[in-house]
């Protein structure tokens, strides 16, 4: 059985425009001591889908409209009371937002505040929780540890907050980890160590990670399994090799031609041209039919396909037409 089923997904957000489906019929499953890629443009819906995990909106106006978000053995956390879900939180999902200034408290020594994570579910003493703080700084290898516990988050950099970030995560050893761009305000050599780091944390104890990114090469490097996203839905799924090596959707195939380096020249990126649809009022039919150049007249009508099998039967796609001539976008 899979560690997290999320099924028919929808999450909306109100404003004054309307309802914005972020989240409009997204499932995938999350199997144990996997590491799952979700990756899309801007806007998509990647955040939207991981943060209704654990309701974690942040004072957005939003809502949980329908669908499932199964953890195996803990039950449907879309019909959780906020009291069932704080005890789920951290102990056995846990978060890791893109800044980790927004995650850490500004005015507490970073020891005390990976403590109290330890101290808010487990009956420890003061001092077993520092005890507990040291060590998982030390797992996440940050460096003259006993330094650190005493420092506030302004006195390190950005890659050690991250780190203590995830030692918070870490503390109360989650079975799934949600990493939303973990490293994307990072710079590059502390995006790999940060990465790396995941991935041995996974090794070592088997911890299943969703890892939402928009760098495909990252998904290549650490991911098993994947999702690609548009406009609040997911179009194609499947092992990381299947997806980046024979992608069925003509989004992936796009999203593929749009990255820069696929043979070393700039001048051979090929961005996809327009922009994704506003998710108040998205057109109807296939949502990237207005700028797939393989679309036809009944892509843009009734409902688009279900996520279906096209051979490999792990290998999902949902568009219309059975054979998207094999040419990159
Ligand atoms: N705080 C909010 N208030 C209102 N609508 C929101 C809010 N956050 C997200 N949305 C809506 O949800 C959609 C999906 O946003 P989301 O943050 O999930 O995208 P994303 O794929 O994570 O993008 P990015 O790659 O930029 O992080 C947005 O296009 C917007 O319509
Ligand atoms: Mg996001």
């Amino acid at each position: 059985m899979s560690l997290l089923s999320i099924r028919d997904l929808r999450t909306e957000f109100s404003g004054p425009a309307g309802i914005a489906r972020a989240v409009d019929g997204v499932s995938f499953d999350v199997e144990p001591g996997e590491i799952f890629g979700i990756v899309g443009e801007s806007g998509c819906g990647k955040s939207a889908t991981c943060r209704s995990i654990l309701h974690l909106f942040g004072g957005a106006p939003a809502r949980i409209a329908g669908g499932e978000i199964l953890l195996e053995g803990t039950g449907d956390l879309a019909r959780m009371t906020e009291r069932d879900l704080s005890r789920v939180r951290g102990r056995e999902v846990a978060f890791i937002f893109q800044d980790p200034l927004t995650a850490l408290n500004p005015t507490m020594r970073i020891g005390k505040q990976i403590a109290e994570v330890i101290r808010c579910h487990r009956k420890v003493s003061k001092a077993e929780a520092r005890a507990a703080a040291l060590e998982l700084l030390r797992e996440v290898q940050v460096t003259s540890p006993e330094r650190r516990l005493d420092a506030y988050p302004h006195e390190l950099s950005g890659g050690l907050r991250q780190r203590v970030v995830i030692a918070m995560a870490l503390a109360l050893r989650p079975r799934l980890i949600i990493a939303d761009e973990p490293t994307t305000a990072l710079d590059v050599t502390v995006q790999d160590q940060i990465l790396r780091l995941l991935r041995e944390r996974r090794d070592s104890t088997g911890t299943s990670i969703i890892l939402v990114t928009h760098d495909l090469g990252v998904v290549s490097q650490i991911c098993d399994r994947m999702a690609v996203m548009y406009a609040g839905r997911v179009v194609e799924t499947g092992s990381v090799r299947q997806v980046l090596d024979t992608p069925l959707h003509p989004y992936t195939r796009a999203l593929l031609a749009a990255l820069p380096g696929q043979t070393g020249r700039e001048r051979d990126l090929t961005p996809i041209e327009g922009s994704p649809p506003g998710l108040i009022s998205p057109p109807p039919g296939c949502r990237f039919a207005p700028r797939c150049r393989f679309a036809r007249p009944e892509c843009a009508v009734g409902q688009p396909p279900a996520l279906h099998p096209r051979g490999e039967t792990a290998h999902l796609d949902a568009c219309i037409l059975t054979e998207v001539p094999d040419v990159l976008a």
